[in-house]
């Protein structure tokens, strides 16, 4: 096993690599990713939570784009809450916390019940779970949470997707990106201007935030965040949770009879983590493990490794789905705790519940196909069928 950061695609040689990874006293350097890679669960919480970790990332993350590129994405990068360190971070955080509260949440809830209620009166007995469900379900409650007017929603997703997707081929599609940035911006001022009362959530947040000085390409960078960082995080969770709940059915049948769906969606957050890396940079000189490090090192903090620290976990690479406690990181820890993972816990549950209360849903295929990727961790296709 060679030490360095596999793909996810196939489940045994992902979490042997990060067995061996964990196996180093100290974080490994990879060339390739020109990062140390950070893989137990101590060390992971160390950078997660010590201010010496600086998350303003953008710069680096914008390194090596030709320049056209660079100057479109640093606008939006250098303004991202995820990026941001304190104390721009706490400020604009604070702001945007309503949009995630208790009361957002309930009315969230009852339109996802309501969403699933008629998705799941239209299915035939025989579907893809990821096509039909755990795509579209976290598109709609993102809609929702943004609240834009009813005919321009689908405008503001397909936006953003295009905008964080021409960065994986920036250069071929720079043309795309800044079209997709002018079609949000202008989506946004009309949304935003004070006479239009349309929305209460985010909208509503971020017009707070621009009466505290934060700027309309603030806004805009944010509402780029919130739309991707909630879409497939969510439909790898739904994905990955329906699918270990799947291969271990006497695990589901404890659940169902307990009603302990939140505890299996931790555990599934645990065990097949949806966002396997987050990167840091050294904001000063620093220690871990052993190993020196100079202010501008790199570290990625490898999620999906530290969830299955033996250390912490006992029979660690074992789906328990009742397990308790359960201390995972797969929403991060620290100031940059995901924003919004009750919304995406909220979901999953939901599904959960729907799906196995209408008795023996079983998978077509014996083992699903994994996305390629080494950031994120889910299945691209999940065939299921009720009897
Ligand atoms: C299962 C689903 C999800 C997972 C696994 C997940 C994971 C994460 C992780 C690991 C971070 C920390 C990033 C870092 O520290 O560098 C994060 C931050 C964040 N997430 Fe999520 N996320 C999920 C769903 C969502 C949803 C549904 C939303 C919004 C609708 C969301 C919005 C955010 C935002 C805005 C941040 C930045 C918070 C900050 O920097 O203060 N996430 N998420």
């Amino acid at each position: 096993v060679t030490l360095d950061l596999p793909s996810s695609t196939r489940a045994a040689d992902l979490y042997d690599a990060y067995a061996a990874l964990r196996s180093s006293a100290s974080p490994v350097w990879s060339e390739r990713q020109r990062a140390f890679l950070v893989a137990r669960h101590a060390d992971v919480s160390t950078c997660l939570t010590h201010p010496a970790f600086s998350s303003a990332i953008a710069p680096i993350a914008l390194a090596g784009l030709p320049g056209a590129v660079a100057g479109v994405y640093r606008g939006v990068l250098q303004r991202q809450l995820d990026l941001l360190d304190p104390p721009r971070h706490t400020a604009l955080r604070q702001l945007l916390l309503p949009a995630f509260g208790a009361q957002q949440l309930e009315h969230l809830h009852a339109f996802v019940k309501a969403w699933l209620a008629e998705r799941l009166r239209g299915l035939g007995s025989r579907f893809d779970l990821i096509r039909e469900i755990a795509e579209p379900l976290p598109l709609a409650v993102l809609d929702e949470l943004l609240g834009l007017p009813a005919g321009r929603r689908a405008d503001a997703q397909r936006q953003a997707a295009q905008f964080v997707g021409a960065l994986a081929e920036p250069a071929a599609c720079l043309g795309a990106a800044s079209a997709a940035l002018e079609g949000l911006q202008a989506l946004l001022e009309e949304a935003l201007t004070p006479s239009e009362q349309a929305g209460a959530g985010l909208l509503a947040c971020l017009r707070a935030a621009a009466a505290r000085g934060f700027m309309p390409a603030d806004l805009l960078a944010n509402t780029i965040l919130i739309l991707a960082a909630g879409h497939r995080t969510t439909t790898n969770l739904i994905g990955n949770a329906t699918w270990l709940l799947l291969k271990h059915p006497e695990q589901r049948a404890a659940v169902t009879e307990r009603d302990a769906w939140p505890s299996a969606i931790e555990e599934s957050l645990r065990c097949e983590s949806p966002v396997q890396t987050v990167r840091r940079v050294c904001a000063a000189a620093s220690r871990l493990g052993g190993q020196e490090l100079r202010a501008g090192d790199v570290v990625l903090l490898v999620l999906g490794a530290a969830n299955r620290d033996a250390s912490v976990f006992e029979h660690a690479d074992r789906f328990v789905a009742l397990r308790s406690p359960n201390r995972h990181l797969a929403f991060a820890a620290g100031a940059h705790f995901c924003l919004g993972a009750q919304l995406a816990r909220l979901q999953a549950q939901a599904v959960l519940a729907a799906l196995f209360a209408r008795g023996a849903l079983r998978a077509l295929e014996p083992d699903p196909h994994w996305i390629d990727s080494r950031v994120e961790r889910g299945v691209e296709r999940l065939l299921v069928e009720w009897p």
